[in-house]
């Protein structure tokens, strides 16, 4: 496995790859973004995974100084999974003209409309900031197929969006959510969490499993079901972003006749922003 560090070296050492598959990544990495290498694996013959911590995507007040950085450990677990490349650039080869907090004279992507609802709303930046690095890296990469989870399900669809406005050639791969055996959904920021709120976490994903439930059994109440599972968390000491059920094609919210549907939740234990969702058919 190589580990290369500069654009230049990047493009040389995939002159002759001819089936190329890429995983994004910011790094820490757990087995869920291992997964995304086995699925990048059966795709093609060259996998290449990203190790960028993009200060584009975070607010002014949030977490990009203290995201924890561990690309050695990183390096030998995607060494053990098979990775080819690892890329991990500085954040002066991916912006040139970054200046410690903001981007002077470069192109950004502004997203489609359906980035401005959810996470969105919340980290108004944050989807342009993904969607610019993730274009970068594309270009960079110029891979055949690209792997992204299911667990940051708008993040998906911005990215599957921009591949189709953008006429990128490139296949998306969707990776179902890797999760711990309490279904707390795995993410490089559970890591901040104490043991008390550790123990508190899964509960984001069994009010969303509840919904889910009741949904499929029939009731139509998306409001009401909405407004409890808040209420549940809120009572348990989650300070609630969002728990919305929706279409899951267009993130709007969803109507009785949608069949495709996804229950979005995102909610803060502590300083520590927790997301989760399930898609499902009904
Ligand atoms: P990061 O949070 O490191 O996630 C990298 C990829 O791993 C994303 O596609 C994400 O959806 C996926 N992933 C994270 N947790 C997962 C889990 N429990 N199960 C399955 N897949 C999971 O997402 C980003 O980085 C960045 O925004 C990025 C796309 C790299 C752009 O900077």
């Amino acid at each position: 496995m190589q580990i290369i560090h500069t654009v230049a070296a990047l493009r040389k050492a995939l002159e002759h790859q001819s089936q190329v598959g890429f995983v994004p990544t910011m790094g820490n990495l757990h087995d869920g973004h291992i997964r995304l290498v086995a699925l990048a694996k059966q795709h093609a013959s060259c996998v290449v995974v990203s190790i960028f911590v993009n200060p584009l995507q975070f607010g002014a007040h949030e977490d990009f100084s203290s995201y924890p950085r561990t690309l050695e450990a990183d390096c030998q677990k995607l060494e053990a999974a098979g990775a080819d490349i690892v890329f991990a650039p500085e954040v002066h080869e991916m912006y040139p003209d970054f200046d410690g907090r903001q981007l002077n004279q470069s192109m950004t992507i502004s997203p489609p409309p359906l980035a401005s609802a959810w996470c969105g709303a919340t980290r108004p930046d944050h989807f342009s900031g993904v969607a610019t690095v993730v274009m970068k890296l594309f270009n960079i990469v110029q891979p055949n197929i690209a792997v992204f989870g299911k667990k940051d399900y708008q993040q998906l669809l911005v990215i599957k969006e921009m591949v189709k406005q953008f006429n990128l050639s490139i296949e998306m791969v969707a990776a179902e959510t890797m999760r711990e055996d309490s279904g707390l959904a795995m993410s490089s920021r559970n890591g901040y969490l104490s043991p008390e709120q550790k123990a508190i976490a899964p509960q984001l994903h069994q009010v969303i499993r509840h919904i889910v439930h009741q949904v499929r059994q029939g009731d139509h109440h998306f409001s009401v079901l909405e407004r409890c599972a808040a209420e549940q968390l809120t009572r348990q000491g989650w300070v609630v972003d969002y728990i919305s059920i929706c279409s899951a094609d267009s993130l709007t919210p969803a109507t009785e006749v949608d069949k495709h549907l996804v229950v979005l939740a995102a909610a803060k234990l502590g300083k520590t922003r927790l997301i989760d969702n399930i898609d499902f058919m009904r």
